[in-house]
């Protein structure tokens, strides 16, 4: 912008607004059903993505990855490290769950463009289930535009990363290894991976590959009960952590809520300011391992009336679990993107009752807080409660 001097600004402003009066005037009173901007803007920011499966293939002998093209051939652009919350019904459950695009970016504007999510499976989980039991090629889901805050932004983050992960974790960091190796971002990544053994791994074989290939790209595993494991042994602790960062370093993290408190705390201790740590939205983990939570009603069942709308519903829900997912069981739409607290997607209005409040990426504003709105991913019913959904 260049700036002339004070009248002649103050003048061109109110040509301006004379200019815009004049449009107006002229302008038909009848609304313009062509709109391209705004079928441009809808094309390029669709709420809702319909993919196909491709291929679906194992990356370690409990994960996979499903590689999906969307049906009319258009992926908006997403960073590494942000996610796709998929609507899926399974049974009379209808769900949203968010996974970590784990392709590349790139990877979604060339000729074929695709994504890839890779998930684990350890031990029986219900959407998890769900895909390796039903997600097929040919398999068609819907998902959502990608979302999230997680990733590597230069403004913002050094150019060296450390990235420290552990289990289905690595996902973001995949990508982004990916990107870099491909020469599509300029970052020093060295990623501390924890496993618990070297059959643990996901996507160990290709994270392998770029490190030898790619001089960006270093990735140091750690096994914490493999005897023969050759490498780094124990849990990501701080002498390893410190062992592979160098100078001006942003650490990224993606991993377990109990691996995370670990890592927080070493943050602290290694004096890391706030800014140059940044963490996944962290999924809510056993109510046994949430702070302050009142552990003598985890095995309470109470009754919440769901209001949304003019319709009501009365649903059984566990103290144990996050009141978005009684309601979900019971079959009713909720909006849900981040299942961390944070993004503010399952925004519901407490109308009675109490409630737990996890503090773990607790994202509400002070405002919601005085006035009774709480995010259903991240509270537990603590009595009977009288609920407001938003309507979808
Ligand atoms: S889904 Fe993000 S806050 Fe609940």
């Amino acid at each position: 912008m260049k700036i002339e001097s004070f009248l002649k600004d103050v003048g061109g402003a109110s040509r301006v607004t004379a200019a815009r009066r004049e449009k107006f005037r002229k302008g038909s009173p009848i609304p313009e059903p062509e709109d391209p901007i705004r079928a441009l803007s809808d094309a390029l920011h669709p709420d809702k993505i319909r993919f196909i499966v491709t291929d679906v293939r194992d990356v370690s002998p409990t994960s996979k990855t499903w590689r999906l093209r969307s049906t009319d051939g258009h992926i908006p652009i997403f960073q590494s490290g942000q996610y796709v919350c998929f609507h899926l019904q399974i049974g009379n459950s209808v769900l949203n769950r968010p996974y970590s695009i784990s392709s590349a970016p790139f990877e979604s504007k060339c000729d074929n463009p695709f994504i890839e999510v890779t998930i684990r499976r350890n031990r029986p989980y219900f959407v998890p289930d769900y895909f390796f039991d039903h997600v097929k090629v040919g398999e068609v889901l819907w998902g959502s535009m990608p979302f999230g805050t997680f990733y590597y932004e230069p403004l913002r983050d050094s150019k060296n990363v450390v990235a420290i992960a552990g289990g289905s974790g690595i996902t973001p960091f995949v990508s982004m290894a990916r990107e870099i190796a491909a020469g599509w971002l300029d970052v020093n990544l060295t990623i501390i991976y924890g496993s618990v053994h070297s059959s643990d791994i996901v996507c160990g074989r290709e994270l392998d590959e770029i490190d030898r290939k790619c001089d960006k790209v270093k990735v140091v595993h750690v096994m914490s009960d493999d005897p023969d494991w050759q490498g780094e042994k124990g849990f990501v602790n701080r002498e390893i952590i410190e062992k592979y960062s160098g100078e001006d370093t942003t650490y990224m993290f993606c991993g377990p809520y109990a691996m995370y408190t670990f890592v927080e705390k070493t943050m602290k201790e290694m004096g890391v300011p706030a800014g140059k740590f940044r963490k996944d939205a962290i999924a809510q983990p056993d109510v046994s391992l949430i702070p302050g939570y009142p552990s003598d009603k985890k095995d309470e069942v109470y009754t919440i009336k769901v209001m949304r709308g003019i319709h009501e519903d009365i649903i059984q829900a566990a103290a144990s679990e996050p009141v978005a997912v009684a309601v979900e069981r019971a079959g009713i739409a909720l909006d849900t993107h981040c299942r961390g607290g944070e993004c503010g997607m399952c925004r519901s209005q407490l109308l009675e009752g109490e409630i737990f409040v996890s503090p773990i990426g607790d994202g509400r504003r002070r405002m919601d807080k005085e006035l009774g709105w709480f995010h259903a991913c991240s509270a537990y019913p603590m009595s009977d409660l009288v609920i407001k959904i938003p309507i979808l």
